[in-house]
């Protein structure tokens, strides 16, 4: 039988001979998560010996890696927020930028939202996650894909959140007013799919194309957005990194009483936050 510390160091090899990136970092957290143990726990009880039974997972986890395929489909599961999601081939994998899309819009949002919906919603993640901070928020959540939408409700049963899914092609299925609209819509260009990595490319187009110039369903958003804001209520969405300046353009004056551009992490054009006026 072999240690944990051995098998790390044997996945690490093989992963960096399959030319995996991040070999020790991938090799460690498919071990820490077939044991079902942290990274700390890991590194201090190396010695410990490596259960027989868990091999074929690992041997199946390691071929699953190597053929292009991302942990969180191999494990169903995604950290957002601190919190998993069930994922799977349905829908997109959360981001981090996506979490400072919700951190930044509670700072933005003068009161508590009575009503929010999260357009484009994939697994779930944020109408999720808002519900779970305004629990007495009546959430909808969005979609165009119905199979996206199944994995949503799962991931609310989960949260116990009580939301209402709407299958719809942006706005055309829903109705009412929202203090506040979300979303991550698709917004990588056409023509940009062809450079993604392998592993991206697994993800659903159809929450990755956001038309020929990338900004077509957030135009869209933009133009339909007015007639479903309550007065004053904010539209928060994220962005592709080159697309700032050309988002700005979409917003009118008289119908907008504040729009602006903010940056993810890396100093990058990633949000617009925009107010609809008061009357
Ligand atoms: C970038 S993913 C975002 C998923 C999730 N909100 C997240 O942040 O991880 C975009 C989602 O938009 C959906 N979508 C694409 N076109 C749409 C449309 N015209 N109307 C509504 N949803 C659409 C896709 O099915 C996909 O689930």
């Amino acid at each position: 039988m072999k240690t944990v510390k051995q098998v790390v160091f044997e996945v690490t090899n093989i992963l960096n001979s399959a030319n995996v990136a991040e070999a020790a970092a991938n090799a460690e957290f498919i071990i820490c998560t077939i044991l079902g143990k942290s990274r700390t726990e890991i590194l201090a009880f190396g010695s410990a010996l490596f259960p027989t039974e868990k091999e074929e997972v690992l041997n199946s986890v390691i071929k699953q890696k190597i053929e292009g395929l991302p942990l969180e489909y191999i494990f169903n599961s995604a950290s957002f927020l601190g919190r998993k999601f069930y994922i799977d081939e349905r829908v997109l994998i959360p981001r981090p930028e996506t979490e400072e899309l919700i951190l930044k819009t509670q700072k933005k949002l003068k009161y508590a939202p009575k009503n929010i919906l999260d357009l484009c919603t994939g697994s779930g993640c944020i109408g999720i996650s808002l519900a779970l901070t305004y629990p007495s928020a009546q959430v909808t959540c969005s979609d165009i894909s119905a199979s996206a939408l199944e994995v949503a409700k799962q991931n609310a049963a989960t949260y116990k959140t009580k939301i209402n899914f709407i299958e719809s092609n942006l706005f055309t299925n829903l109705q009412g007013k929202f203090d506040l609209i979300i979303s991550n819509p698709p917004y990588i260009k056409e023509d940009d799919i062809k450079t993604l990595s392998p592993e991206v490319k697994q993800e659903p187009r159809l929450a990755q194309i956001g038309g020929k110039e990338g900004t077509e369903i957030i135009e869209k958003i933009i133009q339909a957005a007015p007639k479903f804001l309550a007065p004053g209520g904010l539209l928060a969405i994220e962005i592709g990194d080159k697309e700032g300046q050309k988002v700005l353009q979409f917003f009118s004056r008289d119908i907008w009483s504040n729009f602006i551009l903010e940056y993810d992490l890396a100093g990058l054009d990633r949000y617009i936050f925009a107010y609809i006026k008061e009357i």
